[in-house]
């Protein structure tokens, strides 16, 4: 349930968004090949879980999630189509039992000292904690590791490329994620030769 393991050894996920299902393969291929093998499929489009699937078969070796996950029916949805990890800005009990029941790796929202509590009480190490720069940023995430040392976070909304590198010191920051690798409008324009640009210069962060 708990997703510390499966993304231990990641830094950045590029968090995507899919408008035609004919862009799924090129553009998880483009990740690869810059050296992402950890990708979150949001479902935000009609068309979010067959990438998913589709890529899921393409690139076996490859780590591939749903992200934005909603409900159960969803998580469910994601579970089927091959998804190896499920990420939502939030929790819900219906969300927690489906994680439970599915035994797939989750990683529940939370900003407040309160929902992280709950989702420690629960199981959870590693939370997502979106939208980050709006929800406080670094500053907010250095206040909150004094009295919750133990809570782990997946920070996403708002971190630009300036901003990743202040996110990844942090003691409390497992990995972030962000749209800035594949920007829904080079996905759109179908421009994987940018995006690919985008994503070795994101992998040189880490590297
Ligand atoms: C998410 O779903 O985690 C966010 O939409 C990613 O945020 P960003 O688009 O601001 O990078």
């Amino acid at each position: 349930m708990d997703a510390t393991n499966l993304l231990k050894n990641v830094e950045i996920v590029p968090v995507v968004v899919i408008d035609d299902p004919k862009s799924a393969l090129p553009l998880a291929e483009t990740l690869i090949q810059a050296g992402f093998s950890t990708i979150e499929v949001t479902l935000r489009t009609p068309h979010a879980l067959v990438a998913i699937e589709n890529s899921a078969k393409a690139f076996p070796d490859a780590c591939i999630g749903a992200g934005s996950v909603r409900s159960a029916l969803q998580f469910a949805q994601a579970r089927d189509a091959g998804a190896r990890f499920a990420v939502s800005p939030g929790a819900s009990d219906s969300l927690l039992d489906a994680a439970a029941k599915h035994n797939l790796p989750f990683v529940p929202g939370a900003v407040t000292a309160s929902e992280i509590i709950r989702l420690q009480d629960c199981g959870y190490s590693l939370i997502k904690f979106f939208p980050a720069e709006l929800a406080g940023g670094v500053n907010m995430l250095k206040a909150i590791g004094a009295p919750l040392p133990e809570a782990r976070f997946f920070p996403t909304g708002g971190i630009s490329p300036d901003l990743a590198p202040e996110y990844l010191k942090l003691p409390n920051v497992a990995c972030l994620g962000g749209s800035w690798i594949a920007p829904v409008g080079l996905v759109s324009a179908r421009d994987f030769k940018s995006i690919s640009k985008l994503a070795k210069n994101a992998r040189l962060l880490v590297t």
